[in-house]
């Protein structure tokens, strides 16, 4: 599920096609116009495009989302860039199955405004976290961290590159290991044995 330029999507297509992945893309799902749409047209990859403006509330969106991301059966549900809060009826279909990448080392510098914050707050540290996702905001048990240096000069964008260029690679390897491994919750702890 992704809203953005899908940078983080094309590294777990890239992983899935490499030979002997554990895992597939079945479906992309976006919530506007955006390239990671384009990804999914141009590898005849089955699209979803499901925009909260084309239903009376936020709650009749989320129960279709949740509807229409059933019909591809997904073992696992990705959120990789995607800008939308998901509600209660896309968690009691997926919760504990769909997992969030987040630009910023939770749980500091949570929300849609990680790389900012993060940069603006005077950090030296920051990094990327991918987690479950829970009915919080950037809220789920932690699978794994990544620290990502600040420099004096970083913008929000120099910096986000940066992050994201650990993220990609951070991302398909959780997703491989969850798909292979499974995950143990243990309260607010999550471990891929
Ligand atoms: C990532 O940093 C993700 O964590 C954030 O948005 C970015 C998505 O990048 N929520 P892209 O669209 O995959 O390039």
């Amino acid at each position: 599920m992704a809203s953005g330029t899908g940078s983080l999507l094309e590294s777990l297509l890239a992983r899935s096609d490499q030979q002997h992945s554990p895992f597939e893309v079945t479906a992309i799902v976006v919530d506007r116009d955006c390239r990671a749409a384009d990804i999914a047209r141009d590898r005849a990859i089955p699209l979803l495009d499901c925009r909260v403006s084309e239903f009376a509330d936020r709650a009749a969106w989320d129960t279709a989302l949740a509807e229409r991301v059933a019909g591809f059966d997904p073992e696992w549900v990705v959120t990789a860039g995607f800008m939308k809060i998901l509600g209660p009826a896309f968690l009691s279909r997926f919760g504990g199955r769909i997992v969030n990448s987040h630009p910023a080392l939770l749980p500091s510098f949570p929300g849609p405004h990680g790389v900012a914050d993060a940069l603006a707050h005077g950090v030296k540290v920051t990094g990327t976290t991918v987690h479950l996702v829970d009915d919080g905001v950037d809220t789920g048990p932690i699978l794994a961290q990544e620290p990502v240096a600040v420099t004096p000069d970083d913008t929000e964008d120099t910096l986000h590159e940066r992050i994201k260029a650990v993220e990609r690679v951070l991302l398909a390897d959780v997703v491989t290991a969850l798909v292979t491994k499974g995950v143990v919750i243990d309260g607010r702890k999550a471990d891929i044995p």
